[in-house]
Formats: structure tokens, sequence, C-alpha cells
């Protein structure tokens, strides 16, 4: 490990040097499954042939001007993204953090227009929403938070999946908005019940809240649809989303319509980078390239993917759920198993394991059968190997 870096990550000891589809490379010609897409984000795959070539392309021609000026790029993925979600306009940044700090900012100033002077944004257990002040202040995880009091004000937290603690705030005149993520990620796959998020969109049209929603992670055809609240039929007034995005290329964007339409003006918001020829070019490519071929599979593979799991865990009582929507899955232990992670890529596996005892697995969109076989036969060797020697110990 590098002396030179500051150790705010706990890495593997590995390095990959080429990836392609849904394989890594490392620097001694190994091969790894990468089930992760390197955090949801590469869900076309590693590489993937067009989003390079555009990215290739754009680099030659364009790569930086500025929001000084128009960029025809940015207006075309713009319309793009409206198309897909529902929505009537986006702002660009480069990361989810910073998606989710312009909705933040965009609730305290519906609120504060309206004469709430100490706007309060509701926030749910389990949630992750991001390592900026804000966004950790609005993320329910003690570690993410723990030495960098004090936080941001103004954010009030209710269970999620529980509409009846949303509504229970009704009388607290200082909430302005509900963020949320349609299924939690970090918080290990947490799916709620089909109601929920209709059921947020009534209680935010009753009280005149924005409901805000967090698919950083859930966008980008990963739950099925491309964005898992058109599949809820739901339309929010405020959506972030990044990773897979730009499938590599840093990129996020805040989206908004109803109600939160025309908060943000001019001076409001910024971003030096947000919204560069080269990343909106490339995102466009990955929007379209998702749209064309892949998002129409995902439900199917999600599907064949629990259900396969399903058979090959029957035995192991160690095993307690498994949680999945689209090709978001959650494989849910009785005990802490963060070794897995060690376990799986000594047998060329790339997984994550969230929330502790839950093995999240995020594999790319482009996953054919033959790789979603070899997933399931190795996972399942890995964790039957993993429960043998618990048993014996
Ligand atoms: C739901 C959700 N929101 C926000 C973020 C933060 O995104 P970024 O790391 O790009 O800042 C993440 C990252 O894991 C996420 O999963």
């Amino acid at each position: 490990m590098s002396q030179y870096l500051i150790p705010t990550y706990a890495r593997q000891p590995l390095a990959f040097v080429r990836g392609e589809g849904v394989w890594l490379y490392d620097e001694a010609g190994h091969k790894y499954m990468d089930a992760i897409s390197g955090i949801g984000v590469c869900n076309l795959g590693h590489c993937h042939p067009a989003v390079t070539r555009t990215l290739a392309d754009q680099a030659g021609q364009l790569m930086h001007t500025s929001n000084l000026y128009r960029i025809p790029s940015q207006e075309a993925l713009a319309q793009r993204l409206c198309e897909v979600s529902g929505m009537q306009s986006v702002f660009f940044s480069n990361s989810g953090a910073e998606a989710n700090e312009a909705a933040i900012k965009i609730a305290r100033l519906f609120g504060q227009r309206k004469g709430v002077s100490r706007p309060t944004v509701v926030v749910m257990e389990g949630s992750f929403h991001g390592r900026t002040m804000a966004t950790l202040s609005a993320t329910a995880n003690a570690k993410v938070q723990e030495g960098f009091a004090p936080l941001l004000e103004g954010f009030v937290r209710v269970p999620f999946n529980d509409l009846d603690a949303v509504r229970a705030l009704g009388d607290n005149a200082n909430v302005v908005a509900v963020l949320v993520e349609p299924v939690q990620g970090e918080g290990g796959i947490n799916v709620p019940a089909s109601d929920y998020l209709p059921g947020l969109r009534a209680l935010c049209d009753q009280h005149d809240w924005l409901l805000m929603l967090d698919e950083i992670q859930s966008g980008n055809g990963r739950t099925g649809d491309y964005f898992a609240c058109v599949g809820d039929k739901v339309t929010p007034d405020v959506l972030t989303t990044a990773k897979g995005l730009g499938n590599g290329f840093p990129i996020g964007a805040c989206l908004v319509a109803g109600k939160a339409d025309g908060v943000f003006g001019p001076g409001n918001h910024g971003s030096t980078y947000g919204g560069n020829p080269l990343g909106c070019a490339t995102a466009l490519t990955v929007v379209n390239t998702l749209t064309d071929d892949v998002v129409a599979g995902v439900a199917e593979k999600g599907a064949w993917l629990k259900h396969a799991f399903t058979d090959a865990f029957a035995d192991l009582p160690m095993i307690k759920e498994i949680r999945q929507r689209g090709l978001m899955l959650g494989i849910q232990l009785d005990r802490p198993c963060a070794e897995l992670v060690n376990r799986a890529r000594e047998a060329g596996l790339l997984i994550n394991v969230t929330a502790g005892s839950v093995v999240r697995l995020l594999p790319p969109l482009v996953i054919n059968q033959t790789e979603m076989q070899h997933l399931v036969e190795t996972l399942s060797q890995v964790i039957h190997d993993f429960a043998n020697e618990q048993e014996v110990a």
C-alpha cells in the first residue's frame, strides 16, 4: 500500500490492469468476475466499446468549456434523462454526493421561500447518501458520522419502509421534504413494500413536501426500469443519480419536476466541471445503450439469480433471506460475514459485504446466462465452505 495515499480505504491487496464486460484482469493476468461493478457503476460492463469510442472521440474534439457557455451535449443528455424519467430539468454534478447536495439545497430554498425558517428533511434509518457534510448528516451510519460533529442540522430520521412514521410528522411545520432511496443499497439491499413510494408521494402531496429520491445506486437500469420510481409509477419532485450514469466516467445529476422545478435560478448553485462536454457525451451514449439493448432484460436476469440462489442455499439455515429487485441482490446471513469478500476473491469472484452480514451483488447488467451460472456456482461454493468451517469450529 502506498505511503503517499491518505489511508481512507481498507483496500484489498490487488490491482487491476484491464477490464472487459463482467471480467477484470489483475497484474499477474488472473481473471476475476466483477459482481459488484465497481460499486454499482459499470452497468454496461467494463470498457463497453460504444462508451469507450464516444469518450475517445469527444476527448479528441473538446473536453471542457465551463458553464459560462451553452454545452449542446449537456442539453441533449438533460433531455434524454427527462424522457426516461418523466422529470422536467436537470443540474449536472460530478458525483452522487454532489447530486444530493443539490437536492438538499433545493429543499432548503423551497422551504425558505414558503416561510419555513428551519427547513427539515425527513431521512431514513439504514440510508446512505454520501460523504460530504450535508450528505453524511443525512446518512444513517454512525461510523460515517463519527468524529465529524457538529453535523448539519435540518434532518429528522424515521424507520425505512414505515409510512406511519412519516405520517406522524404531518404536524411538524419545519418539514419540507422526504429524501429516500427506492431500494437501500449500502444499508443492505432493503426493498420496501410496493405501496411505499406511492404512499410517500401521497403524503408529500398532502403536506406540500418535496419527494426526493436518491437513485444514485438504484438508477440507470439497475432495478429493471431506467429508474426504480418509473417501475413504481411515481414521479418525484427531485431525483438524484450518478454511478451508472457515466459507466466509469464521473458524472452525477439532480433532476427536478413539479414543485421543485424552478426553485433553483441563476446563481443558486454551480460546479466548474459539472456537465462538461466529455462527461455528457459519454453519459448520453451510456443512457442510449442502456435503453436500447440492456434494461429490458434486467428484471428477468435478477429473478433468475434470486431463484438460483434460493435453490443453492436451500440447505443452509445460515442464509436468512435473499432480497432482490432487478440486479440489486442482498443475501442476508445470520452472522457477520465480512471475510466472504476475501474468500470469494480467492475463488476469482469480486463481491461486497455491507451492513455487516449482507452479501451485496450488483453485477453488470450485461451479464449473460453462462456468467450468471458461474456466479451462482462460485458464490454457492464459497458460502458453503464458510458454513462448513463455522460448523466445525
Ligand atoms: C444511494 C447512494 N447515494 C449516494 C451515494 C454517494 O455517491 P458518491 O460516492 O458518488 O458521492 C452512494 C454511493 O455509494 C449511494 O449508494
